[in-house]
């Protein structure tokens, strides 16, 4: 293949021509009208221009580059390209007379491609008088630096296309997946679950907006928050990624959080438009200390297990002691409910629930019976302890592990259903969304226990059926299974093959 189209110029679409062009293929692009054109144009010279600024690309390579692409207006121009992929807005009704019109006038032998997210790439095929030659290529935003393209064959795909496809992902400098036709295909089925229970829980009031973000990015160590990956994506594909996903699963997980719907009715449509759940510019940190409303010089600490908070604690010189008495404030080590241990004490109002994330963060999670004065207070020690504070409802797994282990128990489910394996779900997770670690990894790291546990406490808050633990990780944990991406394979899918 020497040739390609892409039809839509939007920021995936634009940033596809990139990659094509990038690789030394010559590209022809095209959009609905000369101003949609100009839209796409001005994208490819802002991105490969900061390229150059950056030093990745040198000006004359760049010329080249933007050498190698044509634009048009006029799709006859894809009349002899070798393959053509469409990155229009997800409609299906849109991308059905797209593609009739695509199979009139590209050559027979030209593969179609679809980027779509989410769409039956099977229904868009069928459209056709080729669907054996029809394929979803779905590339992963921003198109010029994420690796991973997934390749979605359907039923009708004919024998060899894929791996024809995956090798071009290869040229591309991508590194593809090859799966079946499934909503989400695999990262987007991971991914928009976890973004969708994560504006569940800033509409349930379980912490704001940026302290979700920051826990997820400076706790679990994620690129983005979910709300600032939300803005990325758009919420509007977003949202509709989400309906198609429910509209196959029919998993509650799924269904649109109505913030979402709320925010694209409003036309906030995240960073295209400049604002989406942020502002365009902002970027979002923690608040900043307010300085204590209480006097505060002895800590108590209940529970173990973090006692490099205390040695932080007493090297800037407060005055820290097991149990309650006498204490201004009482940090209680705990799990979720920590209400439970609050209503125990004789001035419950003093306590906060603290958990560590990582090297970075601490979740404090405020009961019922906290003060507010308190909550400040203990808010304002966790800067004084070098922690980025994260304040949330006294709720099971607090942020970080409430929204990560039912992510990795639905990871865990993908492959229990057949549809992909543990290497490639890893993969998609750290090249399509830019995870250090793909979900088997971080589930070895957490400890299959540990996340079998939290999500039972999860379900048994919640009942929400997607926290029950996947029965294959039952299984995992019974088996004493560990190193899952190396080790399970074998063992694990052959029970879920004889089945
Ligand atoms: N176009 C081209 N290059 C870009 C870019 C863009 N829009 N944005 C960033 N880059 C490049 C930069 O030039 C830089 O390259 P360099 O190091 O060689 O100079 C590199 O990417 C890193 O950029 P920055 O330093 O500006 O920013 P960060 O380090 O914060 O990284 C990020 C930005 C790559 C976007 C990172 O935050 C990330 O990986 N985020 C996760 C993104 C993600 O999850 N994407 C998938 C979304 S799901 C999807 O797309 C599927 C769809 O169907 C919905």
């Amino acid at each position: 293949m020497e040739t390609v189209g892409v039809v839509g110029l939007g920021i995936m679409g634009a940033g596809i021509v990139e990659v094509f062009a990038r690789a030394g293929l010559r590209v022809v692009g095209v959009d609905v009208d000369e101003n949609a054109v100009a839209r796409g144009l001005a994208h490819l010279e802002r991105s490969t221009g900061r390229a150059v600024e950056r030093g990745r690309l040198g000006a004359d390579e760049r010329a080249e580059l933007l050498g190698r692409i044509t634009l048009s207006a006029d799709r006859g121009s894809l009349a002899e390209v070798d393959l053509v992929v469409e990155a229009v807005p997800e409609v299906m009704e849109l991308k059905r007379a797209l593609f009739a019109d695509l199979d009139r006038i590209c050559k027979p032998s030209a593969v179609l491609a679809t980027n779509t997210s989410s769409l039956s790439v099977t229904t868009i095929a069928a459209m056709t008088s080729r669907p054996s030659r029809v394929v979803g290529l779905h590339f992963f935003n921003p198109a010029p630096v994420m690796k991973l393209v997934e390749v979605v064959t359907t039923v009708l795909t004919e024998d060899g296309l894929a791996g024809e496809i995956a090798e071009l992902a290869g040229r591309l400098g991508k590194t593809p997946i090859v799966v079946g036709d499934r909503a989400g295909f695999v990262a987007n089925r991971l991914l928009l679950g976890y973004l969708n229970q994560a504006c569940r829980m800033l509409e349930a009031g379980i912490a704001t907006r940026d302290d979700i973000d920051v826990a997820m990015r400076e706790g679990a160590g994620l690129p983005m928050g979910p709300f600032q990956l939300l803005d990325l994506i758009g919420l509007d594909t977003a949202y509709e990624i989400c309906e198609v996903l429910f509209y196959e699963t029919k998993n509650h997980r799924h269904a649109p959080a109505p913030v979402l719907r709320e925010l694209v009715t409003a036309r906030r449509h995240g960073r295209k438009c400049g604002h989406g759940f942020h502002p365009r510019t902002a970027r979002p940190t923690a608040p900043p200390a307010t300085g204590p409303k209480v006097a505060v010089t002895t800590i108590g600490i209940v529970g173990t297990g973090a006692e490099h908070l205390r040695e932080r604690l007493d090297a800037a010189g407060f005055k820290t002691i097991d149990g309650h008495d006498d204490a201004d404030v009482v940090l209680a080590i705990a799990p979720a409910p920590v209400v439970e241990i609050a209503v125990g004490l004789p001035r419950p109002e003093r306590v906060v629930g603290v958990h560590p994330v990582g090297d970075k963060v601490a979740e404090l999670a405020v009961t019922v019976l906290t003060s507010p004065e308190i909550a400040t207070a203990v808010r304002d020690l966790t800067r004084v302890m070098a922690l980025t504070p994260v304040v949330c409802a006294d709720r099971a797994g607090f942020v970080v592990e409430a929204l990560l282990f039912p992510y990795l128990n639905d990871a865990l489910r993908m492959v229990e259903s057949g549809y992909a394996s543990f290497a490639d779900v890893d993969t998609a997770m750290k090249l399509g969304c830019g995870y250090p670690q793909g979900p088997f990894e971080m589930l070895d790291a957490f400890g299959l226990e540990t996340v079998r546990d939290g999500l039972r406490a999860l379900y048994a808050e919640y009942r929400e059926p997607a926290f029950a633990p996947a029965p294959l990780l039952e299984r995992l944990v019974v088996a004493g299974v560990t190193d899952i991406p190396n080790r399970a394979n074998a063992n694990t899918l052959k029970g879920v093959e004889e089945r």
